[in-house]
């Protein structure tokens, strides 16, 4: 026999004991998002790899190895499976002439793939939700992206996620800024270690974010980009600030936290848990308003964030919140010859067109064994179907849970009697 094939590591199967869950999450994000005016827009899973590598940027980590491009082997164009959705999303937005006249508010849901070394939270496959809230420049955009976290999370029944904010200023703020920041590292140059001496000058930012516990007293040193915003980033910063406690949420300024992809300014947040390990950060996204531009567009401002949706049913499962159970209303039990089949068919579709979820028994099995297979299913009621009830033409009606009297209906009749015994249950 040859060998199984497995899935390419890092990416996972979503097993149908895990649906629920995930229907749970779904769920409740989508009821989330229609109250904040948000609207879903689907893009492709395949863009461009210039799009990412413009709007990412060139010296970022997920750029310079994360990418899973690829030609297209019919015209040679150059391709990549998207490894975050901001890109794609102000690409279809631009495309499509949205933003004319207008802003829009938006969400994508789906997967993202980067090609990262696997661990417990951090796969090559992964799924994201992301909000995108283009063509607005206030402050009370970025406000209300992070007020909308704080609200998810209790709508999820989650807590202990904590916010962390910051500023990366205007464009010019930042040149001003790297200036200082490369004197600084040059400084400390004999202290710093390969992967901080090739970013010491492409991008000296992100050598602050460090893991490297040599390096955390340099970079702690290191000149913050907070003390050299101008007055109207610092005001925009101020007013978030305001908003955001206004609204009852903790926060804290980490005048480090720069994000590992190059298109933002001014406001930058992330949503941490320390209950995962390593892989703590749930959300994260702020405002890029150069990005437009960067792809081609007239040039208009935009702020957003993403989630990780493995990370967030993680917490959900050790938090072990109750996510409602997916069972069928009926599992139908049938057992005889060819008019018994007919007749269990004709009932389970009649259940199904009053609405019922109806799971037909398929395959051998006796009544008794049958009625285990019933009750595993989750099923609230089981309708069984023997020779007697396809002469007669009805069914019997069993509650499973409850322990209520079993009753026979007419196929009509059927509906209701099913509805009854699952009210009683
Ligand atoms: P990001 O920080 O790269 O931002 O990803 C957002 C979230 O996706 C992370 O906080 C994390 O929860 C999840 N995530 C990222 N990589 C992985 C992985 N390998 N495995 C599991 N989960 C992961 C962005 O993607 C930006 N597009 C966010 C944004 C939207 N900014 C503005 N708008």
């Amino acid at each position: 026999m040859a060998d199984t094939i497995q899935a390419v590591r890092g990416m996972n199967d979503v097993l149908p004991d895990e649906a629920p869950l995930w229907a749970f999450f779904e769920d409740t994000v989508r009821a989330w998002l229609h109250r904040y005016g948000y609207r879903r827009i689907r893009m492709p899973i395949v863009e461009r790899t210039e799009l990412f590598v413009r709007s990412i940027g060139e010296v970022t980590d997920i750029v310079e190895k994360e990418m899973y491009s690829f030609e297209d082997r019919l015209n040679g164009e150059q391709l990549t499976l998207r490894p975050e959705g901001t890109a794609s999303c102000v690409r279809a937005v631009l495309q499509h002439n949205l933003l004319h006249g207008t802003g829009q508010r938006l969400w994508y849901e789906g997967p993202m793939f980067r090609h990262e070394r696997p661990q417990k939270g951090r796969y090559r496959q992964f799924h994201q939700i992301g909000v995108e809230a283009l063509g607005y420049a206030d402050a009370e955009i970025d406000a209300e992206l992070i007020v909308m976290g704080a609200r998810l999370w209790a709508d999820l029944g989650l807590t202990g996620i904590a916010l962390q904010l910051n500023s990366l200023g205007s464009t010019e703020a930042r040149l001003r800024h790297r200036a200082k920041l490369i004197a600084h590292l040059e400084a400390h140059v004999d202290l710093l270690d390969d992967d901080a001496k090739r970013r010491m000058h492409t991008n000296p930012l992100r050598v602050l974010d460090t893991k490297n516990p040599a390096l955390q007293a340099m970079a702690a040193a290191a000149p913050r980009l907070l003390d050299d915003l101008d007055d109207a980033d610092r005001a925009h910063f101020e007013t978030v600030q305001r908003l955001v406690r206004a609204a009852g949420i903790d926060f804290t300024i980490e005048p480090r936290l720069v994000r590992g992809l190059d298109y933002y300014n001014r406001t930058v947040f992330e949503w941490v848990t320390t209950t995962l390990g390593a892989q703590g950060t749930v959300c994260a996204g702020g405002r890029y308003d150069g990005l437009i531009a960067q792809i081609g567009g007239k040039p208009a401002p935009g702020a957003g964030f993403a989630m990780g949706i493995e990370r967030l049913l993680a917490m959900l499962v050790d938090a072990q919140v109750a996510v409602p159970a997916q069972a069928p209303d009926v599992y139908l039990v049938w057992a005889g010859d060819a008019p018994v089949a007919a007749h269990a068919w004709t009932v389970a579709e009649a259940l199904r067109g009053a609405g019922l979820a109806v799971l037909m028994h398929a395959g051998e099995g006796g009544f008794k064994a049958q009625m285990k297979r019933a009750d595993a299913s989750g099923a609230t009621v089981a309708v069984i179907v023997g020779d007697d009830e396809a002469a007669r033409g009805d069914v019997a009606v069993k509650p499973l849970r409850g322990g209520g009297e079993q009753r026979r209906a007419a196929v009509a009749e059927a509906p209701a009697t099913v509805r009854a015994a699952a009210m009683a249950a």
